[in-house]
């Protein structure tokens, strides 16, 4: 065993084991104290940038790493290489249906390839008009111009970063057929309520899950909510197999089409009264199996999704307790019924009106302390040249007017990626905890250099 998957399962036990703990009054109880310690010392401590010394100290060298893969993952792909086979596909998607309790789920090489395999699947008219968040990324919008849809780029709502129902109804037309929220980073859109308007207008409801593995809305997992949802398994994501992607379906004929799509091998397993059977020996787009390697990776780390999940945001929850105290700090708002989980990076929102100094000086002031904090602005993905150019689409993206997307833009103002600790840090928490209150402390002085 090296001395990596040692120390790798140590970290992921004992954050696992304290996220419990800490998570409860043992922490709680000592936390006023400590705040009023380190309100008195921040106060009277010279800033970073001006000389004074550093909030964090501790070395923070393992801290985010990801994926987190141990013993168990290290013997069964040993095992694969001994013995290559293909029955690890099959064995992850049974995992995949059991967790979620889905009918039908295919695993495919990257979430790219489970979205686009679903683009295929909803089997629209061309023409069709998709909604999706403008605040988002291509993968899932730029293979649309295969089949013909229409990307209909929707403003987002900036406390949360996800789809604005106000705004999607704004954006209904005639040719409006579906309508495809993301869960951004980690926090599920109001499925609730998209379902409710999508149902009213007749749309296809299609989740790109792809942040946001295991997080629940009302109790209810997301991918589950909709017709039909694709995952990436990409190494930064929650359930993480290096590179992989599955999507999950509702209907049979939707799992047959998409997986018609791009396995030429199994149209031939399914009933003799499916349309796509005979089509065994060709796939309509492409071959986009999962590598059996990623299959055993994603299947193991099913088992552990759940409790890395609850440490993650048990420990993001210590801190953004802390530094939302301070005027202008607030994180993605999440509903009291909405169960989020983080993927990558903590975002938090610098209102610089109330925090009586700008965002990028208080990110300064932050890094200096030793904070690994940068301003977040998105491209925004109707500002990319793919969906103005003539070229590459039979039926145009509709893109919005400028001035149109205010969510979006007020996100832009706003956001700050911190970091997404992946192990125990309970030290590192309590100095970014301090770095915040001591940049605070000096807001008037930051705010006039
Ligand atoms: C929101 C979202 N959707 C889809 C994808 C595509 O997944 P993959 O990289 O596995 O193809 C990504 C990848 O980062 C993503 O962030």
């Amino acid at each position: 065993m090296s001395t990596t998957s040692e120390s790798v399962k140590g970290t992921r036990r004992s954050f696992l084991r304290t996220a419990g703990a800490l998570g409860t009054g043992l922490y709680l109880s000592g936390l006023a104290t400590v705040k009023r310690v380190v309100r008195a010392q921040t106060k009277t401590e010279a800033l970073a940038l001006n000389g004074g010394p550093k909030a964090v100290t501790q070395a923070s060298a393992n801290s985010q790493k990801w994926p987190l893969y141990g013993d168990e993952e290290i013997q069964a792909v040993t095992e694969l290489l001994r013995n290559p086979n293909y029955t690890p596909v099959a064995e992850f998607e049974d995992a995949w249906k059991a967790y979620h309790g889905c009918k039908y789920a295919k695993a495919h090489c990257n979430g790219t390839s489970a979205l686009t395999s679903m683009m295929f699947a909803l089997d629209l008219p061309p023409g069709s008009e998709v909604l999706v968040p403008d605040y988002s990324t291509w993968f899932p919008l730029v293979p649309m111009r295969f089949f013909d849809l229409v990307p209909v780029f929707v403003d987002v709502n900036p406390k949360t970063m996800n789809l604005d129902v106000e705004d999607c109804k704004r954006r209904l037309t005639k040719n409006t057929r579906a309508i495809m929220p993301v869960h951004w980073y980690g926090l599920p859109c109001d499925m609730d309520d998209l379902c409710a308007f999508a149902k009213e207008h007749g749309l296809d409801v299609v989740e790109d899950c792809s942040h946001a593995h295991g997080a629940r809305v009302k109790d209810t997992l997301v991918g589950n909510w909709g017709r039909m949802a694709g995952f990436s398994l990409q190494s930064t994501k929650p359930l993480p197999a290096i590179e992989g992607g599955i999507g999950m379906y509702k209907e049979v004929r939707d799992y047959e089409r998409a997986t018609a799509y791009g396995n030429y091998d199994l149209p031939g397993t399914f009933a003799d009264d499916s349309p796509y059977k005979k089509f065994q020996g060709t796939a309509f787009g492409g071959k986009l199996r999962i590598h059996p390697v990623a299959a055993i990776l994603a299947r193991l780390q099913i088992k552990k999704l759940d409790a890395m999940n609850a440490a993650g945001v048990a420990q993001v929850k210590r801190l953004n307790e802390r530094i939302t105290q301070l005027p202008g700090v607030a994180e993605q708002f999440v509903r009291p019924d909405i169960k989020r989980v983080f993927y990558a990076k903590n975002i938090i929102f610098i209102d610089e009106k109330q925090a009586g100094m700008s965002r990028t000086a208080a990110v300064k002031a932050l890094a200096a302390e030793g904070v690994e904090a940068a301003e977040y602005s998105l491209k925004l993905q109707h500002d990319y040249p793919i969906y103005g150019d003539e070229k590459w689409w039979r039926h145009m993206p509709v893109l919005p007017a400028p001035g149109s997307m205010p969510g979006c833009d007020e996100a832009n103002r706003k956001a700050v990626l911190l970091p997404y600790f992946t192990s125990e840090q309970p030290e590192l928490i309590e100095q970014y905890g301090k770095a915040f209150e001591k940049v605070w402390a000096h807001r008037d002085a930051i705010a006039k250099t």
